[in-house]
């Protein structure tokens, strides 16, 4: 089964070497879904991530437990994992076009926001966000 996941995170990383540290983790992550069967998106905003990964159900769920355990960042939340029947990122292994500092504030509240709260809606709109951004 194909099972789509949205997380949002916190950033531990330094912001002075941010850039090259985020873009040496996506090329990293590319070899490494590439091999796993897995598409996606990494939105960062200088302080937050925000990741949408697809792919086969095992290989999600291995993926999650490394990227939950990775000291590069903190409060992990995910905000949406489904089974999906298509990939909405089929032709990214991780989609990644540099920091998006314009919509950090967005991020952020996802964060402080208590749990549930408007869940669907902000999955939503962030998945929305992440095509448009990776497809212009
Ligand atoms: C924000 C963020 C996103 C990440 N995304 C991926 C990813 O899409 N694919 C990947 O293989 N590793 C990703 N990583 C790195 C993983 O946490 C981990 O370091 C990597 O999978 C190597 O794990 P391993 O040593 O268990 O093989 C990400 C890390 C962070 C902080």
């Amino acid at each position: 089964m194909l099972i789509s996941t949205l997380y949002v995170s916190r950033s531990l990383i330094e912001p002075a070497r941010a850039t090259a540290a985020v873009a040496d983790l996506v090329e990293a992550s590319i070899a490494n879904n590439l091999r796993r069967d897995i598409s996606g998106a990494l939105l960062f905003t200088g302080d937050h991530f925000a990741q949408i990964m697809e792919g086969p159900e095992d290989n999600i769920a291995a993926l999650m437990t490394s990227i939950e355990h990775d000291e590069r960042h903190q409060s992990v939340t995910v905000i949406r994992r489904t089974p999906i029947r298509e990939r909405k990122f089929q032709d990214w292994a991780l989609a990644y076009n540099g920091p998006s500092l314009f919509i950090a504030r967005h991020v952020a509240r996802v964060l402080a926001s208590p749990p549930g709260v408007d869940k669907q809606r902000t999955a939503r709109w962030l998945t929305d966000m992440m095509l448009e951004l990776m497809t212009v």
